[in-house]
């Protein structure tokens, strides 16, 4: 990753470091229920605590538009990460102003501090100048160690990266790495594995991914718009019927580039999505006008992990059936087994992200098997999409 500086290139012994992180966590009741992305920020921390350097972490929580809410506050994802620290993390009640500085005066060379939800201010978001000098006036350097939220051109992600000098932390620093090698520099045959229920809020994604791989799998609702496309009854299934002629038209172009797609030779299908309702597995050319297809069948997954044999690289974006809801996940978790198998092997680099993805992945047990399973959720799929992340850019410059 050498278009952007890392903690090895940044001075940072000593000085206030501004560390923006996405700790975006999900709550109930005030309380964190996942702490994965509080985990993943962990050995950056420690490695800026170690120089020693104070931590001043910038974040937000969900979206308060740009008003105060206790519904939003910080302070509990900051007592779940003194709990994961185990040492004193402070909290200050603004992340701007008097009440930022004098916390951030208290603080000794390896000590944390948590400043309160950036989103508090409607500047954040409108990426407002005088806003991110107030930011910038906190610390002595910038480190942006949160790449899942970096798609968004805000003050903490963007703005400030222009006032001090800058790097990407380790996580941010795993994530481009793990996304370079996938779609960046990969390894061919690559195969893209995209499920979800629409194309139409995949159309960016499909558009890049044939120009980049060499396999493209279909799954979930958007491959049902792709049999529709082609004249096949898909029965009650999710579709979407203005979109027939744009999968055609994906198709046409990924057939001119060599890009094979994939798509369900059977399905699973029931009368509704309902936990453990009768299922009946057809061929796709045999929908019953009454049936929905809930997941693939065991043709599709057959033909599927046979072409993901012969592949190098994987990169994989939503599931491939109502995963959710028993036994619709079948696929889903067959086809992950498989790649993380293949990954384990050495034969594959595997990389996933994006909305559902991660419990998609976690649900089949192989998280920790694939080589790259990250958090982010529109990030990935903008980075996906081939687009420039603002945040990201912004460390290159
Ligand atoms: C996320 O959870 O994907 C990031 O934190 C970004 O959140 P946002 O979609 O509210 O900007």
């Amino acid at each position: 990753m050498s278009r952007f500086a890392t903690l090895d290139q940044l001075d940072f012994q000593n000085k206030t470091v501004l560390l923006r992180v996405d700790i975006n966590v999900p709550m109930k009741d005030g309380v964190v229920t996942d702490t994965t992305r509080i985990e993943r920020i962990l050995p950056t921390l420690k490695e800026i605590a170690a120089a020693p350097a104070k931590i001043v972490i910038l974040a937000h929580l969900g979206r308060p538009e740009g008003k105060r809410s206790e519904k939003y506050s910080l302070r509990p994802v900051a007592k779940a990460l003194e709990k994961l620290w185990g040492k004193t993390v402070s909290f200050a009640d603004d992340c701007i102003g008097p009440k930022a500085q004098s916390a951030i005066a208290a603080l000794k060379p390896g000590d944390i501090l948590v400043l309160e939800n950036t989103r508090f201010h409607p500047e954040e978001e409108k990426n407002d100048p005088a806003f991110a000098a107030e930011l910038a006036k906190l610390g002595d350097v910038y480190v942006n160690d949160g790449f899942s939220v970096s798609h968004r051109a805000h003050a903490s992600t963007e703005g400030v990266a222009k006032l001090l000098p800058h790097a990407a932390g380790r996580l941010m620093q795993a994530e481009l790495e793990a996304f370079e090698k996938a779609l960046g520099n990969p390894a061919h045959p690559v195969a893209a594995i995209v499920g979800g229920s629409k194309i139409s809020t995949k159309l960016d994604l499909l558009e890049n991914l044939i120009t980049k791989v060499d396999i493209l799998v279909l799954g979930g609702g958007m491959a049902n718009t792709f049999l529709a496309a082609q004249n096949l009854r898909v029965g009650k299934s999710l579709y979407e019927p203005d979109m027939l002629e744009t999968a055609r038209g994906i198709s046409a172009r990924a057939f001119a580039r060599g890009c094979r797609i994939i798509l369900p030779t059977d399905a699973v299908v029931a009368s509704e999505l309902k936990a453990n309702v009768p299922v009946r597995t057809v061929s796709v050319m045999e929908v019953p006008p009454d049936a929905m297809m809930l997941d693939l069948g065991p043709d599709s997954v057959k033909q599927i992990n046979a072409a993901l044999q012969t592949c190098k690289t994987v990169v994989w974006n939503g599931p491939l059936g109502a995963f959710e809801t028993a036994p619709f996940d079948k696929a889903t978790t067959a086809i992950a087994k498989r790649v993380a198998e293949l990954t384990k092997e050495g034969k594959m680099l595997s990389v996933a992200g994006g909305g559902d993805t991660v419990s998609a992945l976690a649900h089949a047990g192989v998280t920790d098997s694939f080589s790259y399973v990250s958090t982010a959720g529109g990030a990935a799929l903008e980075w996906m999409e081939g687009k420039e992340l603002p945040g990201v850019a912004a460390l290159s410059k």
